[in-house]
């Protein structure tokens, strides 16, 4: 028998602190008390993004799709142009989604496992002059890839200064740099089961001054996903409609000690740590004969290429079978790569004890190696 555990890139593990604060009587969501949730999640979103009180946390009862549908339909009017670049199924998504929506869409994708080159968002922007918004996505789940988005933005403002730059940061919030202010973002998008450690089901957005100004005056429909009518009431606790307000206690739990971590020794140490646990796993897994599909991996996600001739759903069912639930690939990777992921509720000895894991995963698919490799590997990674 195996302990069940949860290494997919979300939803994530989640602490028994976690369990325990939603185990809690109902709260109704217009008592005080509720309010004081509500009020305390966005403070401590703002804390785990590393923003200002000048950005605006908005939280939404939904998953993190739901959020980039609010920040495309509250701050661009339907049938205006927008431009996406993509490399892999979440950024291409956010194409898909304006299209539907009505908006006439630009697209550029490009070669999944890559990292967007800044030359393909200034070819996109310069070709298509008009484009209110750019899409792009941080760090690309389905891959593993990080993209620049500082140079990302960069480039986008210097062929367009007036569009607005829209991010996916589903995976990235909390787990790379991102640099909501200084990038100059004007929305930012989460989802509560990644980083935060949270259960699904709540999506967070952050709204810089640009995008406020722009709501105050906007033309742009939206009605469950209106952040004009989410803002006017979330500063006093409230929310438009019914959240779910189980899991906002949740998230305080998990996020109280995370902003405490954060609040003693700085967002950036957060970041690196969090890089060099990544960096470790994918050490380790080198160190057993894997690669990894993405470019420039992502601190969030480490998607393995095993050594040929196994396969990375081999990979995935061997994890599987000893209670370790990782994630295949999707499309057309669906079989090549295994992902995984040390977000949520996760420390330096788990990702040791996973070490062990992924040898006898690979081992029993018949990978050559000795045994011990891959953990040495990983704790050498750890001691930098
Ligand atoms: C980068 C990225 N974008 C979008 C999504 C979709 O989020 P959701 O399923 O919460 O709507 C995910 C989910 O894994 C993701 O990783």
């Amino acid at each position: 028998m195996f302990r069940q555990r949860l290494i997919a890139p979300g939803p994530v593990e989640i602490s028994p602190a976690v369990q325990l604060a939603m185990a809690q009587s109902q709260l109704h969501h217009r008592s005080p008390e509720a309010k004081v949730v509500v009020k305390r999640a966005r403070e401590l979103l703002r804390i785990v993004a590393g923003v200002s009180e000048a950005i605006e946390p908005l939280i939404l009862t939904a998953s993190g799709t739901g959020a980039f549908e609010a920040i495309l339909t509250s701050l661009v009017a339907r049938g205006s142009e927008v431009a996406s670049v993509s490399a892999g199924k979440f950024g291409e998504r956010w194409g898909d989604m304006a299209k539907t929506l009505g908006y006439t869409t630009h697209q550029t994708r490009l070669e999944w496992g890559t990292s967007i080159p800044v030359s393909a968002v200034t070819t996109l922007l310069e070709a298509n002059p008009n484009s209110k918004a750019l899409l792009v996505t941080h760090s690309e789940t389905s891959t593993g890839a990080l993209h620049d988005l500082e140079n990302i933005a960069k480039a986008a403002r210097a062929v367009n200064p007036k569009i607005l730059i829209l991010v996916d940061a589903i995976t990235s919030l909390g787990m790379a740099e991102l640099q909501l202010e200084a990038w100059g973002l004007d929305a930012v998008i989460s989802g509560s089961q990644k980083a935060t450690g949270a259960p699904p089901g709540l999506a967070f957005v952050y709204l810089a001054p640009s995008a406020l100004a722009i709501l105050e005056s906007s033309q742009a429909t939206a009605y469950y996903f209106d952040l004009r009518r989410e803002l006017k009431v979330q500063a006093s606790g409230e929310t438009a409609f019914t959240p779910a307000i189980n899991l906002i206690v949740g998230l305080n739990a998990s996020l109280e000690p995370i902003a405490a971590e954060i609040l003693e020794h700085g967002i950036t140490a957060w970041w690196a740590n969090k890089k060099a646990m990544n960096n470790a796993l994918l050490e380790c897994a080198k160190a057993l004969g894997c690669s990894s599909f993405a470019e420039h991996p992502s601190p969030a996600c480490v998607t393995l290429v095993p050594p040929a001739p196994i396969s990375g759903r081999e990979l995935w069912q061997a994890l599987l079978k000893r209670g370790a639930r990782a994630q295949t690939g999707q499309d057309g990777i669906k079989d090549k790569i295994c992902r995984i992921s040390f977000m949520g509720h996760f420390d330096r000895y788990d990702a040791l004890s996973f070490a062990g894991l992924l040898e006898e995963a690979l081992l029993d698919c018949g990978a050559k190696f000795t045994r011990g490799v891959g953990v040495a590997a990983l704790w050498a990674a750890l001691e930098v």
